[in-house]
């Protein structure tokens, strides 16, 4: 297959800058065409809907009328109607094939579309997924085979199959990584696209290692279990960002894979918002493991455990049974994925046991002392639990929970905790064990994803899935959507750029100038947030690291122990009063709000700093780092790497030492090691905690954002881009059911109707010459056989359109959208005045007619009552010579009679001798 990307000089990338080169792209994407067939002709309003009236409809299931077989008859419904929506095959494929596109015209397609169970659309190479929220059967093996080696993405329909094998292809023709973006909002279907990419791939390419690909397929439930959670947008929403690397071989063998984890959210492990849940794995634990095992863990009842009760389910942990039965089944696909691939019996208890503590560490709860500022625990049962899990001194963890070790003349001072801060360091201990025994998973899934055999050999491409949390705007948003709503800008900004630049590209490949096309990206917004250059244009002597920005703020304030969430926001507000997307809420101190690309968003500033500075308390981390279990020990050791993810660590994790559990210690009540513990301290006092860096600068939660948004931009400024952009139908999460107002949001801001809007901004709308001619005729003084561009020139101006309202290329008429507009009606109105002409003549001439048939119709009735007047008066004439005949032979028979009897009777005077007349027609008669 010809390469549609020449190879990209990585070389010449500016390495401080996630900005696509411009130049670089535009001499070598061809990614979005704008295409010469004619427009889709729509009817049918939607008659099948019902609507709710909020602009909510639910398609009712009656099926498609269109009837153009593109594909070869396939089995299902589904593939059927994929089959017979091909109505206009040619542009409602391909969105950008349309001749007008707008916000009306391509909401109305994919809405036809989807109401046929047709969810795939291309608008150019970007692949436009609208999730069916039901099974459809157009993803199996069959379809495998079908997007096999693709040789024209025209030839078949739309399918995220064609993505991955183009993907493929272009990395075995060009030698250069491949990344696929995949993206959409909370539940749109970026992890479903994401499996199927990965599931494509597997199949049309071999891999050196026997069982790789089943082991790749394979690690997505376990990965689902420890990373998503259900939230009021999605139930099984993904609560980290992912990037799936696939190697291969300069064969095109597949050799191994690398799963990149960014930003695990990490606060629902302590916290879960209304309607929520926590992550799966602790739901799948108490569903599907046996009574013993859970008291193996201390494990009884979910509901006492705090992190795993919201506000709306204080009760019942699963909803009902099926909620239960569910949940154990995927216990067991978990449990035998993780036999199967990763880990060992005794890694799989380690992960257990790791869990309990988590539920276990969340549960102590603090009172305030009588008589000082501390704090002493409640209740000691799970202080001790944990540290039998954790094997831990149990003490010395009690001291840790309630004393803080803070950094005072360069000293290490022992003071008191106050009630907020014993709450926080004990979150904060819950947070760090689920996300760096997350990381731990992570890693142990990588390792066995490699070919050890190949991974050594120098030559390798790749490709890249990135599926990262979609832009969110809950009703209560915090540091986390903050986070992840930045990412999607980010993401935004290099999807808008990149399709500018192709379609520059374009123009330059039609020889046509567009300097004069000015246009807006979302850099404001970035540098609002991030205020660093990369939004600048390449050369741009403007740097905006200097300004001040909101993470900078953010990290300037994390430093002070002085500061307040509310003296954030007003250091916010002073500083930034400039920028028009920030807004501080009057009257609410901790609230701001942010103006998105996608939509505008509230944020509540409460626990930003505490989140921002992601800390451990000091004394808590020593503490976990003389673990007697090698496992914790390491896990707490472990530095993170610099986007703040254990699983790329370099430090050394060994295997767990503590497997089997028993109980050290099991006081219950206020402790008394608790109180005296407090007394000792109650004079602050110098102590030094061995074995602890504290006078180590914390890197940030925001710094360790940063690094990872660079790295990701890093990866796919190095490879060709290729865009699934997924689309969610309506908010219930159901099927068949339709909200123009969401797509229509979406498609805003997923950058759909930003093509759109770059078209418009340029000449959106072209047409090869002979299609120009063919269409416009009218407007050509004479008949040309051959249309070159100088013919529609001269047409175009000699139809009296100015210059600025076309560009002549090299081989097509590049037109503004009024224009064409007004060739079409005045093509119209000269076809119309064709036509009244027409029909004019037509109906004078049936008037005509009407009129001489009227005469001849009346001319033959006369003759006609003619006739019959001389047929009555013949038929009287007859009848009176008829009765004159009889009463003649009357008269003659009885002269007969009477002659016959002369002899005795004489002729009678009365008789009337017959005229001449009356015998004449006597004659005739007979
Ligand atoms: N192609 C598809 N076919 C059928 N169902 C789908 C498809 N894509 C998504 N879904 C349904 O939608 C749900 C949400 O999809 P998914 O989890 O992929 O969303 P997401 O974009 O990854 O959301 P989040 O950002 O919250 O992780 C899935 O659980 C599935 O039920
Ligand atoms: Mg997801």
């Amino acid at each position: 297959m010809a390469a549609r990307y020449a190879k990209l000089d990585s070389s010449k990338h500016d390495a401080d800058s996630d900005a696509i080169s411009l130049t670089q792209i535009a001499t070598t994407a061809k990614n979005v065409r704008f295409r010469n067939e004619p427009a889709a002709d729509y009817d049918d309003p939607e008659p099948d809907y019902d609507s709710d009236g909020a602009g909510n409809h639910r398609y009712n299931g009656a099926r498609p009328k269109h009837g153009v077989a593109v594909l070869p008859a396939l089995p299902g419904s589904a593939a059927g109607n994929l089959r017979q929506t091909a109505r206009s095959a040619d542009t409602e494929h391909d969105l950008s094939a349309m001749e007008n596109l707008n916000e009306v015209s391509i909401l109305h397609v994919l809405k036809e579309r989807f109401k046929h169970d047709v969810i795939q659309t291309y608008i150019g190479d970007v692949l436009i997924v609208v999730n069916p929220y039901k099974k459809l059967d157009f993803y199996g093996d069959r379809y495998h085979e079908m997007y096999k080696f693709v040789n024209k993405r025209t030839d078949l329909e739309p399918h995220i199959y064609w993505t991955v094998d183009h993907a493929y292809r272009q990395m075995t023709d060009t030698t250069k990584n491949q990344v696929i973006l995949i993206s959409g909002e909370s539940g749109a279907g970026k992890t479903e696209s994401t499996k199927l990419v990965v599931k494509h791939l597997t199949h049309i390419c071999q891999s050196t290692m026997s069982n790789l690909h089943d082991r790749i397929v394979k690690v997505n439930p376990l990965l689902e279990a420890f990373g998503n959670a259900q939230t009021v947008m999605n139930q099984n929403s993904s609560r980290f960002g992912k990037f799936v690397e696939l190697n291969f071989n300069a064969s095109g063998h597949m050799k191994g894979a690398c799963i990149h984890d960014y930003l695990l959210e990490k606060s629902r492990v302590v916290h879960i918002g209304p309607h929520e849940r926590n992550f799966h794995v602790f739901y799948y634990m108490f569903a599907g493991m046996p009574a013993e095992t859970l008291r193996y863990y201390y494990l009884e009842d979910p509901m006492a455990h705090r992190i795993l009760k919201s506000d709306h389910n204080q009760k019942r942990m699963f909803y009902d049974e099926s909620d239960r039965k569910l949940c154990k089944q995927k216990f067991e696909e978990m449990e035998e994925i993780m036999g199967k691939v990763a880990f060992t019996k005794d890694d799989i208890s380690t992960i257990y046991m790791c869990l309990a503590a988590v539920l276990y560490i969340t549960n102590v709860e603090f009172q305030p002392e009588d008589d000082n500022d501390g704090v002493t625990i409640v209740d000691d049962f799970p202080v001790n639990y944990v540290s039998d899990l954790l094997t831990i001194d149990v003490d010395k963890l009690k001291t840790s929970l309630m004393c803080r070790t803070s950094v005072i003349n360069e000293e290490d001072v022992i003071a008191l905790k106050t009630m907020e801060q014993a709450n926080d360091e004990r979150d904060a201990v819950a947070k760090a064990l689920y996300s760096r025994l997350f990381g731990w998973i992570v890693r142990q899934v990588n390792s066995k994803l490699v070919d050890s055999s190949s991974a050594s050999a120098t030559t390798s491409n790749s490709i890249g899935i990135l599926d990262l949390s979609g832009f969110e705007n809950f009703v209560d948003n915090s540091f986390e959507q903050l986070c992840i709503n930045v990412a999607n800008e980010k993401l935004q900004y290099f999807f808008n750029t990149f399709i500018f630049a192709t379609e520059q590209a374009i123009y330059a490949e039609e020889g046509i100038d567009w300097s004069h096309i000015e246009f807006q990206n979302n850099e404001d917004i970035l540098r609002l947030f991030l205020g660093d250059d990369d939004t600048a244009p390449s050369g741009s002597k403007r740097s905006f690291r200097r300004l001040p920005n909101m993470f900078t703020i953010l990290d300037d304030e994390s430093k002070s122990p002085q500061t307040t969430d509310s003296s954030l926001v007003r250091n916010w507000s002073n500083n930034l009063s400039d920028a028009q997307n920030f807004k501080s809420v009057s009257g609410d101190e901790l609230a701001f709000v942010i103006t998105h690309f996608a939509d505008e968003v509230t944020y509540s500033a409460n626990n930003f700093l505490e989140k921002n500075r992601d800390r451990l308390g000091a004394n808590l981390v020593s503490l976990l780092q003389k673990s007697e279990n090698d496992f914790i020990k390491d896990l707490f050791s472990a530095e993170l790497a610099d986007t703040g993810v254990l699983s790329r660590t370099k430090s050394k994790i060994r295997k767990s030492t503590g497997c089997g559990l028993g109980m050290k210690s099991r006081k219950s009540g206020r402790g008394s090691v608790t109180g005296e513990t407090v007394r000792k301290l109650k004079t602050r006092g110098k102590h030094q905690m061995p074995g602890t860096s504290l006078h180590k600068v914390q890197t940030t939660a925001s710094q360790y954002f940063k690094k990872s948004l660079e790295e990701l931009m890093r990866k796919m400024r190095t490879a060709d881009p290729l865009f699934v952009r997924c689309i969610k139908p309506n908010l219930d999460q159901e099927r068949d059911m339709w909200s123009d107002k969401l797509v229509q949001r979406q498609l805003q801001y997923s950058g759909v109707l930003q093509i759109a809007k770059i078209a418009r901004l340029g000449y959106p709308v072209r047409m090869s010459f002979c299609v120009f001619y063919k269409r416009f005729a009218m407007i050509f003084q004479e008949r040309v056989p051959m249309p070159s561009g100088d013919a529609c020139r001269k047409a175009l101006k000699a139809a009296g359109i100015s210059d600025e309202k076309f560009a002549i290329g090299k081989t097509k008429v590049f037109m503004k959208e009024d224009l064409a507009d007004h060739l079409r009606l005045a093509t119209l109105g000269r076809a119309s005045v064709c036509l009244q002409r027409a029909i004019r003549g037509h109906v004078a001439r049936r008037v005509y007619q009407a009129k001489k048939e009227e005469e001849a119709r009346k001319r033959r009735e006369v003759e006609e009552r003619k006739r019959q007047e001389l047929k009555a008066r013949q038929q009287r004439e007859l009848e009176q010579s008829q009765r004159a005949l009889e009463r003649e032979k009357a008269r003659k028979d009885a002269e007969l009679a009477a002659s016959g009897s002369e002899e005795t009777k004489p002729r009678g005077q009365d008789e009337t001798p017959p005229t001449e007349h009356s015998v004449s027609l006597a004659r005739q008669t007979s």
